[in-house]
């Protein structure tokens, strides 16, 4: 994580001059969920705010990745993930609801035109899971068991539920553990009460099995 506070330094004058022009090239969507359902409705606007955003997140790739697949286990893809989830988080960490020390100070330099156009262009992009198999058996039971009614049974979420299939190992470990240890960074409750009784074994299966999930 070290090494990611440089680039961050790095990139952020780099940043903000950049996102002065995009400011002024793209015209303003409030920031609603309702906004964000219209914008990708349409192919033309989907397309304008996929472009845009595709400019702001070669800043992004510092840390998500060329085309939002991470190459650092602790850090998430966001190729893929559902729209109204990405949304959702972003103005969590805007708001501080969802604690972050590198993710709340970067939401806070984009204006919400930038945020919508980042979640157009990251929802299009394909996620390309970086385990092989077909993982863990206990792990596939469990989550049958306990989260396929949200997050369905291929894992691919739904408007509020996010997609897991292909998602990073050591991110979902760590997300599970603390929602269960209740740390304080994230306190969703439908999560906190989903993972309260996993034990770290189980928590490491359902990584395993997740993460290789197609
Ligand atoms: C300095 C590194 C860094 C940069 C740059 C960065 N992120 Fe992140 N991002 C992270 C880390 C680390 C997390 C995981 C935080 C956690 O543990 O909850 C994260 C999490 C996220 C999440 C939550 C994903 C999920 O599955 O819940 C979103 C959305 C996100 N980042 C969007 C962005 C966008 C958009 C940009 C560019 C404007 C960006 N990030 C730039 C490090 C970074
Ligand atoms: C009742 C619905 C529900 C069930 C069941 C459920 N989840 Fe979730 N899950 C959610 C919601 C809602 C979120 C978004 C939470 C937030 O905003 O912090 C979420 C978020 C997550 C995240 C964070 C993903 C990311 O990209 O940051 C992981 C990992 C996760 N769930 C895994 C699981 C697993 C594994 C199970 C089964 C043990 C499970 N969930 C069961 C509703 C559910």
């Amino acid at each position: 994580m070290i090494c990611l506070l440089h680039r961050l330094q790095a990139t952020r004058a780099v940043l903000l001059s950049g996102l002065l022009g995009l400011l002024v090239a793209v015209p303003a969507f409030a920031q609603s969920v309702e906004e964000l359902k219209v914008v990708l409705a349409d192919a033309a606007s989907r397309n304008t705010a996929l472009e845009a955003g595709r400019k702001v997140a070669s800043f992004c790739a510092n840390c998500h990745g060329a085309n939002g697949n991470s190459t650092q286990g602790d850090v998430p893809n966001l190729a893929a993930q559902n729209p109204i989830y990405l949304l959702n988080q972003i103005n969590k960490f805007y708001t501080g609801e969802r604690q972050d020390q590198w993710m709340e100070p970067v939401i806070r330099l984009l204006s919400e035109t930038e945020r919508l156009n980042l979640v157009a262009y990251y929802t299009f992009q394909r996620v390309t899971p970086v385990r092989a198999g077909t993982g863990s058996k206990t792990g596939h039971e469990v989550f049958l068991r306990v989260c396929a009614r949200c997050h369905g049974p291929q894992g691919l979420g739904g408007e509020r539920f996010p997609r897991l299939a292909g998602q990073q190992h050591d991110y979902i470990v760590k997300s599970l553990t603390r929602y269960r240890d209740r740390t304080g960074v994230r306190m969703e409750p439908e999560m906190l009460a989903m993972t309260a009784a996993l034990s770290d074994a189980e928590i490491r299966a359902l990584a395993d099995y997740l993460s290789a999930m197609r």
